[in-house]
């Protein structure tokens, strides 16, 4: 009893979960789980989430960096163990190498790398072939200015860097989170420029250089952080959101006067929200860039949560910032009192005047904030808790401007959301792992639409290009999925095929078959019939795969429709009593956006003699619909 007094809760609660969720968050169209696409995983050494995941040459071929060592994965074999490296530290004193690596940076040079490594007391930098048999940490002329600037800079793992270099020289750029001392961006190099002293918590989620404006001296880099509210309004946020930027020429102010110091850096306010119904988001989680061939239309797509457990993607472009840090008045000062001060990069900043310099002391946050492009809300916000954002942007083989975002979901799910110029559309919901798990990061490789998820114990290579899942010509079009489209035999990853991202319009299939019989408003042939034959009074159930969340499900016998209101994978239809009335044709129909088709068909007999084996017991009953609409 109490068994049944159980399967019936959960079936009630499962009944609610989709009631609930239906109303204020957008389904993705299609789930795809481990089984339904080409998923390949391999464990991951050490219980420690890789430190950084390099995708060089090959699509199949990975490279983690964890603590101690470089683990190389082919996945043509995912079964085989990974080629196992352990770094070696050229320049360690023999008793004391027990450095792990924190930073990974790859060179210009193919197979080279920067890499640091701590071991609680200093930071090792230097260079590393990745390719090595041995890869061994080597001093190098280039970074030798890094190497001895960072020794005793503890670096922590995870932070956002970003290497720059030159013919001779190189910089490395990077930032410090936290509450402690000198918490912000930190450059070494020729030139050791850092944050002065201040007492505000903030966590860095991104750091990018941009560069390939007029003049190089204008070339700069932007950090994204969220910063702890250290305001006394107990109703105000926890966090708030924020860009800053450096002068990538900044090299500090003058002798004893803000020595080693940016001059340059200004922050400002990032404001994600939707002003009409006051929702605003203000804790940044992370950030994904889409480098453009233009500076200024470089996108930085913010990943943000409130206090609500709801989160938002808000889009902005370079361009945006700029344009705050060229205006806006500085906070809680007029226009005036700052008119000295430049807001361009300057040649020699250690020349800047004493007065100048105490202006920038005194304040570098801008009083206006930087709104998402053209003024826009948030491209999606709802109740997922979404832990991670990357952004594909690569047009190799549809020429229309689109953007594919993947976020994955605290327990394991991955969205894959389309943004076009006009539209949203979140076209599928993969489930790599088949238990919860919490993903640490991931990666597009772009050429093979390969997506790597790491957690701290497995890499998972998830093919997203999986367009043979689709179906027919219609089903292709209606997915909207931009690495699919009909080649006029398959839903293909082929350039050239037949695809309406904007809309979904389906009835683009009718016009390369010339052919009406193609598209009609009246049902499709069934795909599946089966036939079967029942026993007098006996109970039975007859189910429907629901495969698109976005289409709408009907039970039709003759003239009788019941349309299917559950948001789980299967459609049921319940014959409490089979008799006279029930035999004969129940088709299962779908509709989507105009788009009919009969998706099952059964063929219901009534069994003359008495029935055997039917299923009479109610926990039996209770038993198979649960374990029918969970499955
Ligand atoms: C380095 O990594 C190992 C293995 O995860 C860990 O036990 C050790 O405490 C780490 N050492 C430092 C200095 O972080
Ligand atoms: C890196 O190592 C590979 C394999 O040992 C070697 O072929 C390559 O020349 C090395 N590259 C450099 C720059 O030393
Ligand atoms: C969302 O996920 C993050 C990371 O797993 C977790 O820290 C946070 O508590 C979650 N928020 C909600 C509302 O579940
Ligand atoms: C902003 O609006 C302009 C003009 O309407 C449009 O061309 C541009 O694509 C929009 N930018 C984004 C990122 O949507
Ligand atoms: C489509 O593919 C062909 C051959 O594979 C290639 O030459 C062409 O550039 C591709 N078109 C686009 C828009 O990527
Ligand atoms: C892509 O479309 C643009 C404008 O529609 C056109 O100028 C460009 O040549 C196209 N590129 C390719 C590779 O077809
Ligand atoms: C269409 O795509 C399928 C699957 O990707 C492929 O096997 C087939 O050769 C393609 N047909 C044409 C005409 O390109
Ligand atoms: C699809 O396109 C056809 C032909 O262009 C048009 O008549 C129809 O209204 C469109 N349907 C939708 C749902 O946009």
């Amino acid at each position: 009893m109490s068994l049944l007094l159980f399967l019936t809760s959960s079936l009630i609660f499962s009944c609610l979960d989709s009631l609930t969720e239906a109303h204020s968050t957008p389904l993705p169209r299609r789930v795809f789980t481990d089984k339904e696409i080409a998923v390949k995983r391999s464990p991951l050494p050490g219980n420690h989430a890789p430190v950084r995941i390099l995708l060089r040459g090959e699509p199949d071929s990975v490279t983690a960096a964890g603590q101690t060592h470089l683990y190389t994965y082919d996945f043509q074999q995912p079964r085989k163990a990974p080629v196992e490296r352990r770094l070696v530290w050229k320049e360690c004193t023999t008793e004391d190498c027990g450095y792990n690596i924190t930073v990974v940076q790859e060179r210009q040079e193919a197979d080279q790398a920067l890499v640091c490594g701590t071991n609680g007391r200093e930071t090792l930098c230097c260079d590393v072939n990745l390719s090595a048999q041995s890869p061994t940490c080597t001093p190098s002329n280039k970074l030798r200015a890094i190497e001895r600037g960072i020794r005793s800079f503890i670096v922590k793992e995870g932070e956002p860097a970003a290497l720059v270099e030159s013919a001779e020289s190189a910089d490395l750029y990077i930032t410090n989170s936290g509450s402690q001392e000198y918490v912000g961006i930190h450059k070494f190099g020729k030139n050791r420029v850092g944050p002065g002293m201040h007492n505000k918590e903030q966590h860095y989620v991104g750091l990018m250089l941009s560069r390939g404006r007029e003049a190089p001296l204008q070339d700069k880099v932007f950090a994204f952080y969220k910063e702890k509210n250290s305001g006394t309004d107990l109703r105000g946020d926890m966090w708030l959101p924020y860009v800053t930027r450096v002068c990538m020429a900044d090299i500090g102010g003058r002798k004893n006067n803000m020595q080693l110091t940016w001059t340059s850096q200004m922050s400002a306010r990032l404001f994600c929200g939707d002003p009409d119904t006051r929702q605003h988001f203000s804790e940044l989680v992370d950030v994904a860039i889409v480098q453009a061939d233009q500076w200024q239309d470089t996108r930085v797509y913010g990943l943000f949560r409130n206090e609500w457990h709801m989160t938002a993607v808000c889009v902005y472009t370079i361009e945006d910032f700029d344009n705050i840090f060229a205006t806006s008045a500085f906070k809680g000062q007029s226009k005036a009192s700052n008119k000295d001060r430049s807001r361009m990069c300057v040649e020699d900043s250690t020349t800047l005047s004493a007065e100048t310099l105490k202006m920038i002391a005194a304040t570098s946050e801008m009083e206006d904030w930087v709104k998402p492009v053209n003024k826009s809300g948030p491209l999606l916000s709802n109740h997922h808790n979404y832990t991670h954002i990357y952004a594909d942007s690569s047009q190799h083989k549809r020429n229309d401007s689109h953007t594919v975002l993947f976020l994955t979901l605290n327990n394991g799910a991955i969205h894959k959301v389309i943004q076009t110029e006009t539209h949203t559309f979140f076209t599928a919901e993969y489930h790599p792992f088949n238990h919860r798990a919490h993903v640490s990061s991931i990666i597009l490789h772009p050429s093979s639409r390969k997506l790597y998820v790491t957690t701290r114990s497995e890499l998972v290579q998830l093919d997203v290009e999986n367009c043979a899942q689709y179906g027919d010509c219609e089903e292709c079009v209606l997915a909207r999925d931009p690495y699919c489209g009909w080649n006029f035999t398959h839903c293909s990853p082929a350039n050239d095929t037949l695809q309406d991202l904007t809309t979904g319009n389906h009835t683009i299939c009718l016009v390369p078959l010339q052919t009406a019989s193609r598209y009609s408003t009246e049902a499709r042939a069934p795909e599946r019939v089966k036939h079967i034959t029942l026993p007098s009074n006996s109970k039975y159930f007859l189910s429907c795969p629901m495969l698109s969340k976005h289409a709408e499900y009907t039970w039709r016998q003759g003239k009788d429709t019941t349309l299917c209101r559950s948001k789980e994978q299967e459609c049921l239809l319940l014959i409490y009593s089979m008799s006279a009335e029930q035999v004969g044709t129940h088709t299962c129909e779908s509709e989507e956006l105009g788009f009919k088709k009969v998706v099952m068909q059964y063929e219901l007999q009534l069994e003359s003699r008495a029935a055997i084996g039917r299923l009479s017991s109610p926990l039996v009953w209770v038993c198979l619909v649960a374990a029918l609409i969970k499955g």
